[in-house]
Formats: C-alpha cells, structure tokens, sequence
C-alpha cells in the first residue's frame, strides 16, 4: 500500500541527509581539484609522490635551463564576473519562489548574495596570491640551481620572455623579482632591474601560437558547442541532485555558474564553505573531470593540432640546448652564453608544450601519438586518469628542461631532465626516465613533432594580410556593434 502523501513528506524532511561539505570531508579539500583553477601550492601537493627521480652523479653538472610557466593566480575576467552578477539576480529570483516554503534548508549565505567582484571593472590581472607564486618561484630556481644563477645578470644571459598580456607580464616580473632579488641596489630588498620581452600580440608564434594559429582556431569554434554537450549529462546529474538537496529549482546554467563561484572563492578567497560547500565530494570530482575534459580535447592530446602547433617554442627549446652544448664544447668563458631561458605565458602555451615533451602519458599512449591516432578521453570517476588540470597547468604551473653535462657517462655527454611544478617527471619517450640522453630527448620526442612546420599547420596568413583582416574587423563592429561578438571559451 502506498504511503500517504503528508507521511511521504515527513520521510523526505528526515531523510534529508545533512549537507556533506565539500571540504569537511577527511583528505578531501576542494582547493586541490580546481583544474585549471587549482593554485600552484595546492598542486605541488597532489603530484605523484611515489615517482622515484633518477639519481643525478655527481660528475653531472647543470648547464642550461629553459623554463616555460604560466601566470600565477589571477582575477575573473570581466565577462565572468558579469556572469556571477548574473547569479547574484538568478538566486535571488529562485529564493524569492520558496519564501512561503518553511521546509526547505538552503545554506543562509544564499540570501542577498552578491558577487564579491561587484562594481570591479577591470579583469583578469595577477592578483596579489600570484605575485607570491612567481616570486618564491624565482627564489626557489636560484637556490635549487646555484651553479646556473651565480653569474652577474644580462639580458642575453638570463633572458626573460613573456606574451604581451599583463597577467603574464607581471608574473615574469614578480619571478625576476624573486629570481635576483638581493642582486642589485634598488631600495631594502636590494632589487635590480631587469628586462622582460615581448613578442607582439599578433605575431608571437613562441608562446601565443594558439592565437595565431586561424586552423586552430576555426578548429575550437567548431568543437565548443560538442564540447559542451559532452558535459551537459554530468551537469544535469548533478543539477538533479542539488535541487533535491537544496530544494531551489537550479538550472543546469545555475549550477555551471555555482561550479565557477566555487572554484573562484576557494582559489581566490580561499573560502571553501560557501558555494563549494553546495557539491558534495564526488559531485566535485565530476565537475573536476568536466572540466579536465574540454582541456583535454580543446588544448590537450585530444587533437594534434593543440600542441604541434608549439613547434616554434620546442624548436626554441632545442635550439637554445644545442647553442649551450655547442658553448660548453667550445669552451666559453662564462658570460659569454646564454644559461636560462624563462617564459611566462598561459595554459594555453603550458598544455601543448607538456604534450609535446610527452608528459602524463603512459608507454603505450606514446607510441599512439608517434602514430598520429587519437587518444582515448580521460575516463570518468571514480576511475583514476593521469590527466588533470589541477596537476597540469594550475596558476604559475611550469616545466623545467635543465641540461646536464655528464663528461664521464657512457651513455651520453648530455642529458635533459624535466622537472613539472618542480619535481622531476617521466617522460614516456624516453622509457619513463626523468633523465633522457639528450640524443634521445631530441630524436624520439621532439623530431617527431618538429617535421611538421607551423605555417603549414596553421596555414597563417602572413603578418599583412592579418592586419587587414583585423582592420576589416573593426570596421565592421563600428558598423555593426550587435553582430561583433568575436564567440569563444576565454584563454585560461
Ligand atoms: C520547481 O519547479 C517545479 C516544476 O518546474 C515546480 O513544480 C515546483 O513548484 C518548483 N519548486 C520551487 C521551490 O520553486
Ligand atoms: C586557507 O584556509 C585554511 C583553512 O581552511 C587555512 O588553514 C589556511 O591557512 C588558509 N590559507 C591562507 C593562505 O589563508
Ligand atoms: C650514465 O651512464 C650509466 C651507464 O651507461 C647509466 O646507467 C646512467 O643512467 C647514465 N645516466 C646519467 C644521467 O648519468
Ligand atoms: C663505461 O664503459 C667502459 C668500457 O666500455 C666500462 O669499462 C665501464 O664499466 C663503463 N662504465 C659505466 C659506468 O657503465
């Protein structure tokens, strides 16, 4: 016999399980499965701790660096923080429906919210959480490589690059900062000036080629809204179980914004009992892998394309290996070579650049990328995947490729070693060593990228053309205001 429904009702209210918090649960904290979001000392936690780094001899001496980061944490853009002001009137509509409802227990930080980004209007610039990122990132290289930064500072010895948006900019600054800090003269921290490059915006094929690149572009236009589909079903389960938890009819557009709120307040403000505390554990871990999900195929292995169009920067990378090697063979005097090149770009520049190196891959996916095939998608949890945002490119995430000369080795005189957010990492090419002959490193990871050449890739306009084209744009937004929405996903 079916209960009746007042009996039916009180059955819901007591078991109405209490609300798991997202971060009161034991080892689980939020902070660390942000994806992309994730803040990099949140992420030097989580990587995988039971690699057994290679042991350097002591014959072995560092030699060169190259080093290539992403900015550190930064603000919501401008259209996300539109986005959260909008979220801000959708739960008040959606709390205003429920008044009269006495039963339902919603968090009280729902009533009246707002953004806190309110009435900001400018944004995604490094904020001050990420100042401190690059900058004990810079005190860290000089210590952890005392052989390579003793010389005096010179641009074209330490030359440091960065794109020409701010967030990158000000992260190679604040790195320079720590990096020869109580180097110089200037004021109690004994700071020195120095120089920070920039390609422009629309020519930077070293550390922008996912702007320059039209195929790639055209390319992502057309996977976003599949892309998005793709996530749709995870984002309906979970908008299903929320409004059963909450009792506030969330859309499935509400709980994406939640999700973002979620992420921002616990990376930015570091406040995870708020809307994080709206998701339990699992449903994070799905949102997580959601999102892992577009990076994988929109900047990831999911398609060659995002991460052969980094030829020009691997191409810089080899190339400033074999100038150090050809300088360490000629016999130099130090201070004539070049010992670190630094870069401070985007994930849209770390992503494809670990894939070229063939990072987070096992032996097997290797051998699939040699062959040009597609790898499958990182699987759903609770199965356990190797890709992950927060791991691969968190704010001020980076590789290191440090070049050792080992004169008494048999094997070979050069080797490359990669560390990722500073600790050494396999490569699946080179038999999941973290040191890989030189010879090696050049033959078997970087050449079978290095054959395709960008123009081809990218079939890029020439620099002409292009600012034809940009102009035309203009004009047409003057004249059509309405219609000139540039559509796309935001860089990272
Ligand atoms: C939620 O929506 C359903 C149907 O769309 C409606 O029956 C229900 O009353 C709504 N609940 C609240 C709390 O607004
Ligand atoms: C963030 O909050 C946690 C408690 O949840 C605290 O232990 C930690 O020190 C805080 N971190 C910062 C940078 O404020
Ligand atoms: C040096 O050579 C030995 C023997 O050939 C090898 O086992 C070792 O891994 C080599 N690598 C380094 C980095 O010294
Ligand atoms: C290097 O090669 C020589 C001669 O082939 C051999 O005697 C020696 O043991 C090797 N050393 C290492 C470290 O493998």
């Amino acid at each position: 016999m079916a209960a009746p429904p007042q009996i039916l009702f009180l059955l819901l209210l007591l078991f109405h399980a209490p609300p798991i918090l997202a971060n009161s649960h034991q080892n689980f904290d939020v902070r660390r499965h942000l994806s992309t979001v994730t803040r990099y000392h949140a992420a030097k936690d989580i990587s995988d701790n039971s690699y057994v780094p290679s042991n350097i001899p002591d014959q072995c001496e560092a030699i060169h660096l190259n080093l290539v980061g992403r900015h550190g944490t930064r603000a919501p853009t401008k259209k996300k923080m539109k986005e959260l002001d909008a979220l801000g009137t959708r739960l008040e509509a959606l709390l205003e429906n429920v008044k009269e409802q006495k039963s339902v227990v919603f968090p009280a930080w729902l009533r009246g919210w707002k953004s806190p980004w309110t009435g900001k209007h400018k944004g995604g610039e490094l904020i001050s959480e990420g100042e401190s990122e690059l900058y004990e990132l810079g005190i860290r290289v000089r210590e952890k490589f005392p052989q390579l930064f003793h010389e005096d500072y010179h641009p074209d010895i330490y030359p440091i690059k960065a794109t020409q948006v701010s967030r990158a900019s000000a992260s190679a600054v604040a790195f320079g900062m720590g990096l020869l800090s109580h180097r110089g003269n200037l004021g109690p921290g004994r700071h020195r000036a120095f120089a920070v490059i920039s390609e422009s915006r629309a020519s930077d094929v070293m550390l922008r080629f996912h702007d320059c690149c039209q195929n790639y572009k055209a390319f992502r236009r057309s996977q976003e809204p599949s892309v998005d589909k793709l996530k749709e079903p995870t984002l309906d389960e979970i908008t299903k179980e929320l409004v059963k938890r909450w009792g506030l009819n969330f859309t499935r557009r509400d709980v994406s914004s939640l999700w973002f709120l979620c992420k921002q307040e616990a990376s930015l403000l570091n406040k995870t009992d708020q809307a994080c505390a709206l998701f339990s554990p699992s449903e994070v871990g799905l949102l997580e892998w959601a999102d892992d999900l577009e990076v994988f195929i929109l900047k990831g292995y999911g398609n060659s394309l995002n991460y052969r169009m980094g030829v020009p920067l691997l191409e810089d990378v080899i190339q400033s290996m074999e100038q150090a090697i050809k300088a360490k063979e000629d016999g130099l005097v130090p201070g004539s070579y070049e010992i670190a090149r630094l870069r401070f770009a985007h994930a849209e520049t770390l992503l494809p650049f670990s894939c070229l190196i063939g990072l987070f891959l096992d032996g097997h996916d290797f051998d699939k990328i040699l062959r040009e095939e597609p790898l499958q998608l990182p699987p759903k949890p609770p199965q356990k995947r190797i890709w992950r945002g927060s791991t691969v490119a968190p704010f001020a995430g980076n590789n290191m490729l440090v070049l050792y000369s080992c004169p008494a080795n048999n094997t070979s005189k050069y080797f490359v070693q990669v560390l990722h957010n500073e600790r050494p990492t396999r490569m699946a090419g080179c038999g999941d060593s973290d040191m890989c002959p030189f010879e090696v490193f050049k033959e078997r990871i970087a050449a079978p990228h290095l054959k395709h050449n960008y123009n081809d890739l990218c079939s890029m306009e020439s620099a002409e053309e292009m600012t034809a084209t940009n102009k035309l744009w203009q004009i047409f937004s003057w004249i059509f205001p309405a219609n000139a929405k540039k559509p796309q996903k935001e860089e990272l």
